[in-house]
């Protein structure tokens, strides 16, 4: 597939990287990649929640992945790949970016290095900073069975572990939560099992790049947003410098 040159800027109070945030289903990247997009002024991009737009707008896209989706198992590289290209293609990301659930498979990380090689941040191609958000697997059950979320402003919420305020209702506006239609426990399993056996070999791959930073993911979200922060900049002023 053809990969664009695009040209990102450097904030110019801060240091921006491309931000890649590995972990299992529910381990809170769609959590801290909102407050990292909040801390850094860069936007999240969420295949999940990409793939779900097109399913809510009937795309065509959105036609084909929502039986896969549905099972728990990876969309196709051949629908996924354009349309992580077009929105990183577009203008918001000229400062960097957060990637939540993107890459999954070692193939779609070694078709992203290509992508991100045909990039410059303030005219040096920047590495991305690799978090992984570690959680074990009683604690990702109990993430993934009492999630809810906002469909008017994304707000995401649990029931058992972060609740709102008044029963199954946004704090900040009031609608109704409602249920991921993939967070029932027979498609959690799947879901878990194709992140064991194709996302988790990431891992070794970024690892064995220099550019991993683990944190552990089941600490309070303000602490592992503070971890990631530390992270973030650790990574960038080094890729500043000259490093890895
Ligand atoms: P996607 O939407 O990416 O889902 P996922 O990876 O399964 O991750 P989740 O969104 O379930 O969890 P999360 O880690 O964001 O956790 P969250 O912050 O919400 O993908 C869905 C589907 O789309 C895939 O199955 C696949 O079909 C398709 N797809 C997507 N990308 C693809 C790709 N690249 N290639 C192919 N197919 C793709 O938190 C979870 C819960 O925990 C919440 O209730 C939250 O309130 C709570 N919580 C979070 N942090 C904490 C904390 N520190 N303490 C206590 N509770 C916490």
């Amino acid at each position: 597939m053809a990969v664009n040159a695009v040209s990102y800027r450097i904030p110019r109070n801060d240091v921006a990287v491309p931000v890649i945030l590995l972990g299992a289903p529910g381990a809170g990247k769609g959590t801290q990649a909102k407050r990292i997009a909040a801390r850094y002024g860069i936007p999240q991009i969420s295949t999940g929640d990409i793939l779900r737009e097109n399913i809510v707008r009937n795309t065509e896209l959105g036609q084909k992945a929502r039986s896969v989706m549905e099972r728990g198992e990876l969309v196709p590289d051949d629908l996924v790949l354009p349309m992580v290209a077009d929105r990183l293609s577009q203008l918001d990301c000229a400062q960097g970016f957060i990637l939540d659930g993107f890459p999954r498979t070692v193939r779609q990380a070694e078709w992203l290095d290509e992508f991100l090689r045909n990039c410059s941040l303030g005219g040096q191609t920047i590495p991305p900073v690799v978090v992984s958000i570690n959680v074990g697997y009683n604690q990702l059950l109990q993430r993934l069975t009492g999630r809810r979320s906002c469909p008017v402003d994304q707000k995401i919420y649990n029931i058992y572990l972060q609740p709102p305020k008044s029963d199954c209702v946004c704090d900040l506006c009031g609608t109704q939560l409602v249920q991921r239609k993939d967070d029932r426990e027979e498609v959690i399993a799947e879901r878990l099992q194709s992140y064991q056996r194709q996302t988790l070999p990431l891992v070794e791959y970024y690892r064995r790049q220099g550019r991993l930073r683990e944190i552990n993911g089941e600490l309070a979200a303000d602490q592992v947003a503070a971890e990631t922060f530390a992270a973030i900049q650790e990574s960038a002023a080094s890729a500043a410098a000259g490093g890895a």
